[in-house]
């Protein structure tokens, strides 16, 4: 496994991610809803960064097995209240774009003042839908990355570093 982006690169990043949150949202109240699992540890860092009034809830979204994409399943038991809320929705990467589109949408249902969209990690070249994130921490090339929070087959998720997997690393876990 190689480093990708170490520990303290990503805390710089947050720190200038929340910069530009606190600047555009300027101190409105916040529903902060994260997507579950891969966003765990980029929720936890970022809010504490935000000094605006916030909640936060979470949502499940899960599409992959292993590195390779399968069909999305949205969960939204836990999602709460955002009726006329200003929602900051929160996730690890943005690949396809896929996820966060369909996320957004069902969001939007519920009918929340408006909607941004916040993410740690945008691989380059992936997207395959018309939405750009709000927020974007860093922008990597195209490889399957595990660690803070992001996992390979549910594991690593615990590495405080982003790592680039590499061949021997998939299939023995
Ligand atoms: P998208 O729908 O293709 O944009 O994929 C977004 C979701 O796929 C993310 O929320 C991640 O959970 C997962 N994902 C995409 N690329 C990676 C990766 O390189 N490592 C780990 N998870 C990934
Ligand atoms: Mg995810």
């Amino acid at each position: 496994m190689k480093t990708l982006v170490t520990a303290d690169q990503i805390q710089r990043s947050i720190d200038a991610l929340a910069a530009e949150i606190r600047r555009r949202e300027a101190g409105r109240p916040l529903t902060v809803i994260a997507v579950m699992t891969g966003s765990i540890v980029f929720l936890a860092d970022l809010v504490r960064k935000l000094d605006m009034p916030l909640r936060v809830g979470v949502i499940q979204a899960r599409s992959y097995q292993g590195t390779e994409r399968g069909s999305l399943a949205v969960n939204l038991d836990m999602l709460p209240e955002i009726t006329d809320r200003d929602v900051l929705l929160v996730d690890d990467i943005f690949d396809t774009g896929h996820t966060l589109l369909e996320v957004i949408s069902l969001l939007d249902e519920r009918r929340p003042r408006s909607i941004r969209s916040a993410v740690l990690v945008l691989k380059k070249g992936k997207q395959q839908v018309a939405l750009r994130p709000d927020y974007v921490g860093f922008e990597i090339p195209d490889v399957f990355v595990v660690g803070y929070g992001l996992d390979y087959n549910d594991a690593y998720r615990n590495l405080p570093y982003l790592a680039a997997l590499e061949p021997q690393d998939i299939g023995d876990k």
